[in-house]
């Protein structure tokens, strides 16, 4: 049903381009990869908007990292298995909790300025971690001021050529090896990119549903082209839902970090009473799935489109040294986080799926690495533990790196298949428009594949996606009709491994199979073009 390419094409009359290491996309995982690979090679990295637009832009609460004296890499992982709900790959958070300190020193020397206190880098504490770890920058502008820093120095290397504004259609393969990717330039012309090695650093899906943290690129672009070219996707169903995105007439749904909760806020509902004590022992800092589903419960209890954030009880300067973009963002809207509770809801947040690697980022397509939010390295299982996803982009991308200089080059003939198949049907004109069509998308992912999930729901939005898949059939030359078909092919992914998975486990909760089943689900769930769901058991 969905096919190899998105486009028709004929390689051999296409103009190309030759490179060694190919990086697609630019938030933490693209910069970083592209600036330690072109230590030993040409690398060219692709975005399709400009170095400082990436969901790592957005980050607030930090990095992970053990550097306290009192924690420990044992901690840490412990802590990150615990919210993984018994599907993370130990060996990949061993990696991550190991290798990670180094990870944020590098970020240091490449000129990252985290926030220091007392002359020692300042920790803050996020849930479900045991000890405060933490490390932040400009108090809540952690992303902005690493893709800051590694931007600073992609764009000054004269071993890293930059391409904004430039679309990856898809990933060309020859013989079961990804050669390189068919590029859209924004003069809507199509150009090959053959490279020795493709590492894709496109971020996640958040734009998947009506309400996201995420920017408007977050359009699951990797994941979908990933699994056109054949390469296996793992346990699609877990999205992350971030408990507390600002929730204000005429307001964005703007991450309010959790960090807040961290430094002590409280919710509440709209009656004014804190809830989570009926929810979970660590209250407030218990497991974002938790905390998330514990709030869509109390809107629901007092017929509320909201609860609050209430961080009033702390001192009014702390509130805003430590989150001062917060502050000024609520404060646009007349609330002063300082005397007000902030109204907030949970929305999208993170795919904790995606292109299934090894512990060297590595696909199941040879010459395909995958790094970031668009890999599943194994790291965040069921459910991600905050902050560990910037650590886990410098883990292996750091790892890719390694595992590229031991590539063979590429064969002289290795191009991929000349001429792709002919589509008969006309342009997309005289369908409803995308736009529609995406928002009619992410609304029905809320409803019907969201926090909360059952076998009747998630069947219907089976039905409903298959309905819309003859865009596959239609020539497509727009950005956005390709994007929506990404948007459309991650839908069916996620969809299909949440109707697949008979339990609830981490962030994928049915209401039809409410319990965790180890005997049965203690595994993944893989995915590949044209071929059934198969569970994988734990390694
Ligand atoms: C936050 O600041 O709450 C987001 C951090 C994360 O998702 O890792």
């Amino acid at each position: 049903m969905i096919p190899q390419y998105l486009v028709d094409f004929d390689l051999s009359a296409l103009p190309m381009v030759e490179t060694d290491v190919l990086v697609i996309g630019s938030g933490i995982a693209g910069l970083f990869t592209a600036i330690r690979a072109s230590e030993h090679n040409r690398v060219l990295m692709i975005t399709k908007k400009s170095l400082l637009e990436s969901n790592t832009r957005y980050a607030q609460g930090g990095i992970a990292a053990v550097i306290a004296e009192d924690d420990s890499p044992a901690y840490h992982l412990q802590d990150t298995l615990v919210a993984g709900a018994g599907l993370c790959r130990p060996e990949a958070v061993e990696a991550l909790v190991n290798e990670g300190p180094d990870g944020v020193k590098e970020l240091i020397r490449l000129g990252t300025l985290f926030d220091v206190e007392n002359g020692e880098l300042a920790l803050t504490q996020e849930g479900a971690h045991s000890h405060r770890r933490i490390l932040h920058a400009n108090g809540d502008a952690t992303g902005y001021e690493i893709v800051r820093a590694l931007a600073a120095q992609a764009s000054e290397h004269p071993g890293i050529e930059v391409w904004d504004e430039h679309f990856v259609i898809d990933l060309i393969t020859d013989h079961g090896e990804c050669v390189g990717a068919l590029v859209q330039k924004p003069d809507d012309s199509q150009v090959f990119v053959k490279a020795r090695a493709t590492v894709l650093c496109s971020g996640g899906a958040g734009q998947l549903y009506r309400y996201t943290t995420n920017p408007e690129v977050a359009t699951a672009d990797g994941v979908a082209m990933a699994y056109r070219a054949g390469a296996v996707i793992r346990d699609m169903e877990f999205i992350q839902f971030h408990p507390t995105s600002l929730c204000y007439p005429g307001a964005p749904r703007f991450l309010v970090s959790e960090a807040v909760r961290g430094e002590g806020a409280y919710l509440r509902n709209i009656k004014g009473e804190r809830f989570m004590e009926r929810y979970h022992a660590q209250l407030e800092l218990a497991p974002r799935d938790i905390v998330a589903r514990a709030i869509v419960s109390e809107m629901e209890t007092t017929n509320s489109t909201f609860v609050y954030l209430d961080i009033t009880h702390e001192p009014a300067e702390m509130i805003k040294h430590r989150f001062p973009t917060i502050y000024e963002t609520c404060m646009r809207y007349g609330l002063d986080m300082t005397t007000d509770w902030i109204p907030v809801a949970p929305a999208a947040h993170y795919m904790m799926g995606g292109v299934k690697t090894d512990l060297n980022g590595e696909s199941s397509i040879g010459r395909l690495f995958a790094c970031g939010e668009v890999s599943s390295t194994g790291v965040h299982g069921a459910n991600r533990l905050a902050s560990n996803s910037l650590s886990e982009a410098i883990v292996f991308g750091h790892r890719i790196v390694e595992r590229i200089q031991s590539l063979p080059m590429l064969n002289s003939t290795q191009v991929g298949s000349p001429l792709q198949r002919s589509r008969e049907n006309e342009i997309m004109s005289g369908q409803q428009p995308i736009s529609e069509r995406r928002l009619r998308l992410q609304k029905m992912m809320v409803r019907q594949v969201g926090l909360r999930r059952n076998g009747v729901h998630l069947q219907e939005a089976m039905d409903k996606l298959r309905s819309e898949m003859n865009i596959f059939d239609h020539v497509l030359t727009h950005k956005e009709e390709m994007e929506y078909a990404n948007l459309l092919t991650c839908a069916w992914l996620v969809t299909s491994g949440a109707l697949h998975r008979q339990e609830s486990r981490g962030a994928h909760y049915r209401e039809d199979f409410p319990l965790r089943d180890d005997a049965v689900w203690q595994k993944h769930s893989l995915q590949q073009r044209e071929q059934a769901i198969v569970e994988e058991l734990m390694s």
